[in-house]
């Protein structure tokens, strides 16, 4: 809900919870009077007239005391007093980069529009727009904020649209999605970062002056940092404490900041990565940015997860696929990596079906002439030799078996050895006279490029339309170096990452429109574009290249933060590990991966028969429970040695499964009790193999036993169901 009260000159932006409030200053310039839980007055315009004045700081249009440094800002512009890191910068034909863009008029709406070439969320039942728009007098410029409320969601989006009304090029050199001031410094700053084979794990430190954040210049949001960040209040915790959160609907460079201020005031900011970008906006023409997601809860981080996860579950995910059960798979990667012909690829799904698997998935490989890193991406053509006739004829032969069929892709990537790259050598990313370097043994398609996009359109088209292929893993296996388009003129060189981005999306867009029935999973060397962008267009992403049930607890963990555990893929994989060399149990890897989106990465053919029953009750298990594991409310537990323990539990009407890892086994250590969360105080949750029922309270307050680990990387798990 939106209200507008004009003699204050304020718009209060309600969820069913939590408020946004804005202020109109009488110079124009829009404050931000308040971000949190819903308070009962709504007339809050006297917080900035009572900030005490510092010294130092200039005045602005010559009235005394008006410091724009010190007030709470919702779009902050460079050109005036204000000396923090503004929320966008422009520069004018004359080389002016000054900008002042004061507020000219607002507009309420129900609902909310789509943002052209972007992925963005949409579908809820309240839900209302402000429109807040902020004129430049000298240029005629302006910039609208589009702010959304989903009511029963208690979540705000936000978006910003530029227009070019001057007879004048516009160059864009930054624009945020959102910027929020606060007039404290009291908080922990938390980011998921990691790297290759370790993404998404939480780090939590506590701010200080000066500048801090995150980004990403990869080309895509990247192994390294999720386009994340969060404020905390220092005793925020789990269950409890305040939390400012915002996430990106994009998949490209980003940049998350926080800068402290001289006296003690928070900046924080999400959008495009300033660096290596500028956008040329001719007049007459608008840019959009993606649009961010801003979330705040006073229960702390599962507090926090849960709104995330249902809104994107929702609001986000346009797959035919989001709110369906998933299917069990296997993918032959670790089982064969390139080397497999027909009769692997058909013992494997044999061994498969037997065991319970509904769908199998051939990576790497099956293509031109593949059977190593270093060739033929590009080139989408079956190789019959390997497969043993056609594809068509292979996904007949596993239909048979009873599993789908699902098909590995790599579609923006080019080898220089391919038949692609001898016809279309112009298509990759360069800059002409430099080597662009190899990654990977391979090279970027030129995908802001309208040829590029209709050939992967028509080949990815033509394979789904002959073949009988109901999932796909679209992989993306290195980042973007040599940033240069042959076709782009130098004063567009440096929109180059955000075309590719915008190409993605459209290709996405359009595949999906043909095909909205395929099931596709987004794969960057793993997470290494694991957002709510891909989100939008693929309802699972693979988690990690790293399948270590020990090392993935951290990452998952990371993941769980925002991204509905249905989204997040995990794999049961071999042991010794192929990543760390790991032993475990198959019972701790199946509970690790039963987390997220189930499935196997391992050579059936090479299992034991008591592994392989063992797989099968896995599965037995999995889909008896398949609702609960992949759409309940996902919660972290909390454990008594948090270095050594991590615990989970999934609930939904019916059942509650809960799951315990430990990492090591310690000698003589007793373990402690382990307490369950947001049950029904007095309803009977009975312990499933067993006559024991307890009480939802009894549950929580009192907690279930800890088995004693009987040897490293030991998990548990329980399933109670709710009798009343
Ligand atoms: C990437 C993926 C893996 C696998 C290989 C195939 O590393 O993350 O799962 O598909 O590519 O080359």
């Amino acid at each position: 809900m939106i209200q507008y009260q004009e003699e204050q000159q304020q718009l209060n932006l309600y969820t069913e919870n939590n408020q946004l409030s804005i202020g109109i200053l009488p110079s124009g310039h829009v404050v931000l009077l308040y971000f949190g839980k819903k308070i009962t007055s709504d007339s809050l315009s006297y917080i900035t007239g009572e900030i005490k004045r510092a010294s130092y700081l200039a005045d602005t249009d010559s009235i005394k005391d008006f410091k724009l440094e010190q007030l709470p800002f919702i779009y902050p512009a460079y050109g005036n007093p204000d000396l923090r890191t503004p929320a966008f910068q422009f520069t004018y034909e004359n080389g002016s980069r000054i900008s002042d863009y004061r507020y000219k008029t607002h507009r309420i709406y129900d609902g909310k529009k789509k943002i052209p070439g972007l992925p963005s969320t949409n579908t809820a039942t309240k839900l209302s727009t402000l429109e807040l728009v902020l004129k430049d007098e000298i240029t005629s410029n302006e910039i609208m904020l589009s702010i959304s409320c989903f009511d029963e969601y208690d979540i705000f989006t936000q978006h910003v649209e530029v227009f070019n009304y001057s007879k004048e090029k516009l160059k864009i050199n930054q624009i945020m999605s959102v910027n929020l001031d606060f007039l404290t410094d009291k908080f922990d700053l938390i980011t998921l970062s990691g790297a290759w084979g370790r993404e998404s794990h939480i780090h939590r430190n506590k701010i200080r002056q000066g500048y801090q954040g995150i980004d990403s210049k990869r080309g895509a949001s990247g192994h390294g940092q999720n386009p994340f960040i969060a404020l905390v209040d220092p005793s925020t915790n789990e269950n409890s404490g305040n939390v400012y959160s915002m996430n990106f609907i994009y998949s490209g460079n980003f940049i998350a900041n926080v800068e402290v201020d001289m006296h003690q005031n928070t900046r924080m900011q999400l959008g495009i990565n300033p660096f290596d970008f500028e956008w040329c906006l001719s007049p007459g023409e608008v840019f959009y940015t993606p649009e961010a997601v801003l979330v705040f809860s006073n229960e702390g981080l599962n507090g926090m997860s849960q709104l995330y996860h249902r809104f994107y579950l929702e609001c986000l995910m346009q797959s035919n696929h989001a709110r369906k059960e998933r299917p069990v798979l296997i993918n032959n990667w670790e089982a064969t990596y390139f080397d497999f012909n027909k009769e692997t690829i058909l013992s494997l799904a044999k061994e498969a079906s037997e065991i319970g698997i509904e769908l199998f998935v051939l990576d790497d490989g099956w293509f031109g002439e593949r059977n190593g890193d270093n060739s033929s991406l590009g080139d989408w053509v079956p190789n019959e030799k390997k497969l043993g006739g056609s594809l068509k004829n292979l996904i007949k032969d596993v239909n048979k078996l009873g599993l789908d069929f699902g098909l590995w892709l790599e579609p923006e990537m080019i080898s220089r050895n391919s038949n692609l790259f001898k016809e279309h050598p112009d298509w990759i990313i360069q800059v002409p006279g430099r080597v662009p370097q190899q990654v990977r043994n391979q090279l970027v398609l030129d995908l802001s490029r309208k040829d590029v996009q209709n050939f992967l359109i028509e080949t990815i088209d033509s394979l789904l339309k002959e073949n009988n292929i109901t999932y796909l893993k679209w992989d993306m296996n290195r980042n973007l170096t040599d940033m240069g388009s042959i076709l782009l003129e130098s004063d567009y060189q440096k929109e180059l990452g955000h075309r590719y981005i915008l190409g993605l999306y459209f290709i996405l867009e359009t595949l999906l429109a043909k095909h909205p029935d395929v099931l596709i999973e987004s794969c960057a060397g793993g997470g290494g574009r694991f957002d709510p962008g891909m989100l939008y267009y693929t309802p699972q992403i693979w988690t990690s290249d790293n399948t270590d049930a020990i090392e993935r607890l951290a990452t998952q963990e990371g993941i769980s933060l925002l991204y509905p555990p249905v989204s997040m893929s995990c794999h049961v994989s071999a042991v010794p590990n192929h990543q760390v060399g790991r032993m475990t149990t198959l019972n701790t890897r199946g509970i690790v991966a039963q987390q997220g989106n189930f499935g196997y990465e391992i050579n059936l053919l090479d299992a034991t028969m008591e592994d392989k029953l063992q797989m099968k009750l896995q599965i037995e298990f999995y889909k008896k429970y398949r609702n609960t594991f992949q759409f309940g409310q996902h919660y972290r537990l909390n454990v008594y040695d948090e270095q050594n323990e991590k615990a989970w539990m999934k609930l939904d009407a019916k059942k509650v499964i809960v799951s315990h890892v430990y990492r090591l086994a310690k000698v003589n250590t007793v373990p402690k009790r382990l307490k369950l969360q947001n049950l029904e105080e007095t309803a009977s949750y009975r312990l499933e193999g067993t006559k024991r029922t307890f009480k939802g309270d009894e549950l929580m307050e009192i907690g279930i036993a800890l088995d004693k680990p009987t040897h490293d990387f030991y998990a548990s798990q329980w399933v109670f169901t709710r009798e009343k």
